[in-house]
């Protein structure tokens, strides 16, 4: 069977997204409660105040993944809730409500994912400089410890950070999500070198003081670089792809959000080449005993993968080439967002990954949003979700039957949700919200994706 018998069929959500209750039971203010607060940042000026009310409707959530019949369920911790300051004080209340998820999830035979940071920075390390400030890995080290020593005996698979591609780029060089700052290259790097330094500390403090043996990972966001369907079997072009995928250009724009300078650090404890030429000054003397750090030995890669970005191809004169799918042409299928439906994304990502960096992988996020809604017979019709997951699980069966380890796959998301500075707009559920009532109701996708998790994938073949 190309997935293993105890395969993880999950779902995904982020606290911000899904929780509401932003100033419930002692919780304070994270970066993206400022954020939503920021006039122009946020479409229709929408804010994650109550959200999918998730807080408040816990048990009900909890019984719709028993119906859908998930095997595991990745979730985040809203650091503020545990620890209101950042560091020192624990509220008790923070932790109570996990635990109430935690045993709950338990209780329905559901394993628990848990990511220790999807994006809700407290505001009050955010005021002592958040990222810039070599003292921001030891703040995560020590949020990382409080939740692993509390969760650790029912917890045993652990993501440190979700996506620093997007956190970093998206929140300190583009400024359209939390914090929103436009920082320059070298702040980058040095954001760059303490998220680093921070995911390492964390794998420590979790394989310190977890009871349960950990496996540990992280889930950064991975655009795919695909191979042309028509040179899939041509050796050069092939090369070019995972080139494209690993490339590196320390002069570029955007230095934070490419895959080696995020992954080569925590698998190959070392930075990519022109890193460290470009930006020794910015980072801290120590940066290369930091590597022994960064790159404590993790169990498994998480990798977001929605969509190949391009396709490495040959041009009309046979050069090896590359076409970004932004030249598609109208008529190519893509999702409500705009993102193109590429399911390959599933078959190259992990097989290029695995290969350089010899993990196993997890499938932390993946789905898309659509224009649902819910029917005159009350149900929510989604066919276009069941077929871009079954064409993605498709592809994502293929890497493993050719021998690619692959542990689980998590669809984002169980809910539709806040998505960020697209505010309600993108639905991404196999549940789907109405957000004047917060009635709940399956999507087709997810009684869909029952028979595929029952079945472990066959009935993908049927
Ligand atoms: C990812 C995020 C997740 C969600 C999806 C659509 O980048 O990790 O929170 O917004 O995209």
């Amino acid at each position: 069977m190309p997935f293993s018998k105890d395969f993880s069929w999950g779902a995904a959500t982020a606290a911000y997204q899904i929780e509401g209750a932003h100033d419930a039971d002692g919780k304070t203010p994270s970066v993206w409660d400022r954020m939503v607060r920021w006039p122009g940042k946020i479409h229709l000026g929408e804010n994650g105040d109550v959200a999918c009310d998730h807080y408040n409707r816990l048990e009900e959530d909890l019984d719709l993944m028993a119906e859908i019949g998930l095997k595991g369920y990745r979730f985040s911790f809203a650091w503020t809730r545990i620890l209101p300051e950042g560091t020192g004080s624990i509220n008790e209340a923070g932790l109570a409500f996990y635990d109430r998820l935690i045993d709950g999830l338990l209780e329905r035979g559901i394993q628990p994912w848990g990511t220790l940071f999807h994006w809700c920075y407290p505001v009050a390390l955010y005021a002592k400089g958040g990222w810039l400030n070599p003292e921001s890995s030891d703040w995560f080290r020590e949020y990382s410890a409080v939740v692993a020593k509390h969760y650790g005996d029912r917890i045993q698979n652990w993501m440190t950070l979700n996506e620093p591609q997007m956190f970093i780029n998206l929140g300190h060089d583009i400024g359209v999500h939390a914090p929103g700052l436009k920082l320059p290259p070298s702040d980058l790097a040095r954001c760059v070198h303490n998220v680093l330094l921070a995911h390492g500390k964390s794998v420590q403090a979790i394989r310190e003081h977890a009871s349960l043996k950990p496996r540990i990972g992280w889930a950064p966001a991975l655009g795919v670089s695909a191979v042309d369907p028509e040179y899939a079997s041509d050796p050069e072009v092939v090369q070019h792809a995972k080139e494209g995928q690993f490339h590196f250009n320390p002069d570029g724009n955007f230095i934070a959000n490419g895959s080696s300078i995020w992954c080569d650090p925590v698998f190959l404890k070392k930075y990519p080449d022109g890193f460290v030429e470009r930006f020794e000054a910015q980072l801290p003397k120590s940066w290369e005993a930091d590597l022994e750090m960064i790159a404590a030995p993790i169990d498994f890669c998480g990798m977001n993968v929605y969509a190949a970005w391009g396709q490495h191809t040959r041009d009309a004169d046979g050069n090896l080439s590359y076409r970004h799918e932004n030249t598609y042409g109208e008529g190519f299928p893509r999702t409500f967002f705009g993102w193109p439906v590429t399911p390959e994304a599933l078959y190259w990502g992990p097989k290029f990954f695995s290969e350089r960096y010899n993990t196993p992988i997890v499938i932390t996020e993946n789905g898309m949003s659509a224009h649902d809604w819910v029917s005159l017979d009350g149900q929510v019709h989604d066919p276009q979700r069941i077929d871009f997951t079954a064409r993605y699980l498709t592809e994502l069966k293929r890497a493993a039957s050719e021998g690619v380890d692959v542990r689980g796959y998590f669809h984002w998301s169980l809910m539709d949700n806040f998505e960020w500075a697209e505010g309600y707009k993108q639905r991404f559920g196999l549940i789907h919200i109405d957000y004047a009532t917060q009635k709940r109701t399956l999507k087709d996708s997810a009684k869909w994706y029952r028979t595929v998790i029952e079945s472990n994938g066959a009935s993908l073949d049927a």
